[in-house]
């Protein structure tokens, strides 16, 4: 299989805090795959803007330090590299950057900066003429802190944008199993007849990592996973298994959908929800000290069971769970299919129902577990097999060489496409949803072990219903 590159329009791309940890780790490697890749047309331009004095040279040799290895093409793609340094909350190095942007290609706006600078960088992109009319920026979590806070912020960004320039990131939507979600469910006839409260029993929704919070623990600490995690990536991941057939793969037409499974969400009672602490171990400290909080209780693990009140799915559990210093980083969702109405065999000792799992990361891929009879001659006996597709396997090298999510988003962005892209209204609705959870959560986190599963309090959360969570598994 041949991956198609479709070249985007030419643009000048300004990213604010253009030396910052996110533009490092994941804005510059992006840009510079995509360049390579022969994406990015060549008399296209990338803009650093910060606050440190320096030149354009200085900056490249940052930006190059930043790039995953040397290759052939970086040093073209570097000449394509710009720096104006600004203060975003004064007037210093505005004037140079309304001079070096160009006003004929498709002009984008990186904040990737705390969201208190968007307000003063909005402002000032519209005082000194510099954004037309169809600039597009892109904005990052932290989408506000609970509904109030993204409401203001959503008010702010729209007194000089409209909706339909500004492009949220949640990056897990740029993930290729997440946008499979749709491929799957939507292209194909065999799920969709079962995809309802009658045919499925539960859906188990994990996100599981390894990593602690040490080096980012401040910012983790007035967080917690169900900020971090929840409102925003589960949320999402939720929204693609729950929601209605859109009517079109259009960016309106699938968010409206999206909103419409947000809104159905019962509320979580308190005593659906389990939330963690990770305790030192092995790989290091406890999460107290990681949060450089003692008397924390903010939570590095969470898991929940909610429910949504329509026609489709009332009545058919949704547990989510997600944490820190876990046993694996792996991510999956597994959805478990009802038993036959009538059983015929006699012996079924091994009997479990269909489950359906995606995986999302790492070893991306979808398996379906049925049941068959064991081979050989001794009688009718069942066993449970996967039917495993590995999308690496399947598709070849473009299986195993996925595009980071970043590639994969900011490309959008060029394009002019914000279906990847939450809408204000979902924000804030996924926001009213969460904050009622949030108040109620004050109470201590459970600890748990590193490497384990979570606190115990989560895995009766599904005992006392008949069900277990799936092993967590790299
Ligand atoms: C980020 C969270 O949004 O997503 C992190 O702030 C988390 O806490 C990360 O580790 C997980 O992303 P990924 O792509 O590694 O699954």
């Amino acid at each position: 299989m041949v991956s198609r590159v479709i070249p985007v329009e030419p643009f000048d791309l300004v990213i604010f805090g253009a030396s910052g940890d996110l533009a490092r780790r994941k804005i510059w490697p992006a840009l510079w795959q995509r360049w390579q890749a022969g994406q990015i047309p060549p008399e296209s331009r990338v803009i650093g803007a910060a606050r440190a004095e320096q030149g354009p040279a200085e900056f490249r040799d940052w930006v190059r330090a930043a790039l995953p290895a040397a290759a052939e093409g970086t040093e073209a793609f570097l000449a394509r590299v710009d720096y104006v340094a600004l203060d975003a909350r004064g007037s210093a190095g505005w004037a140079a950057l309304a001079g070096a942007v160009r006003r004929d290609v498709v002009q984008a706006y990186y904040f990737s900066v705390a969201p208190d600078l968007f307000g003063a960088l909005a402002e000032r992109l519209h005082a000194h003429g510099i954004a037309g009319p169809d600039a597009r920026i892109v904005v990052e979590k932290p989408f506000g802190h609970d509904l109030q806070t993204a409401r203001a912020l959503n008010a702010t960004l729209a007194r000089h944008f409209e909706e339909r320039q500004i492009y949220r990131i949640d990056h897990y939507l740029g993930k290729e199993t997440v946008q499979n979600l749709m491929a799957v469910r939507f292209a194909n006839i065999l799920f969709e007849p079962l995809w309802n409260a009658r045919y499925v029993d539960h859906v188990q929704i994990t996100v599981a990592e390894t990593v602690g919070v040490g080096g980012r623990g401040a910012y983790y600490d007035g967080s917690g996973a169900l900020r971090d995690m929840v409102q925003n990536h589960m949320m999402q991941l939720l929204c693609l298994i729950a929601m209605e057939p859109p009517y079109h793969f259009d960016p309106d037409a699938v968010r409206d959908e999206k909103l419409k499974v947000i809104r159905a969400l019962d509320p979580v009672r308190p005593s659906d929800i389990v939330r963690g602490q990770y305790r030192a171990g092995p790989e290091g400290p406890d999460y107290r000290s990681d949060a450089g909080n003692r008397r924390s209780v903010t939570e590095s693990f969470v898991a929940l069971k909610c429910g949504i009140s329509n026609w489709r799915w009332k009545g058919t559990p949704f547990y989510l769970r997600t944490g820190k210093r876990l046993r694996a980083r792996a991510s999956e969702i597994a959805i478990t299919f009802r038993d036959p109405p009538h059983f015929i065999f006699d012996d079924a000792p091994g009997w479990r129902g269909n489950v359906l799992s995606i995986r999302l990361q790492p070893n991306e891929g979808m398996n379906l577990s049925v049941m068959i009879k064991e081979p050989g001659p001794g009688g009718m006996r069942l066993v449970q097999v996967p039917l495993d597709m590995s999308f690496a396997e399947a598709l070849g090298a473009e299986g195993t060489d996925m595009p980071d999510a970043y590639e994969r988003l900011i490309m959008d962005v060029m394009r002019g496409n914000q279906t990847l892209f939450m809408r204000g209204d979902e924000v804030e609705a996924a926001w009213a949803w969460i904050d009622p959870i949030l108040a109620a959560a004050t109470d201590a986190p459970a600890p748990y072990d590193q490497g384990s599963a979570g606190p115990d309090e989560a895995l009766a959360l599904l005992h006392r219903d008949g069900r277990r969570w799936r092993a967590i598994a790299p």
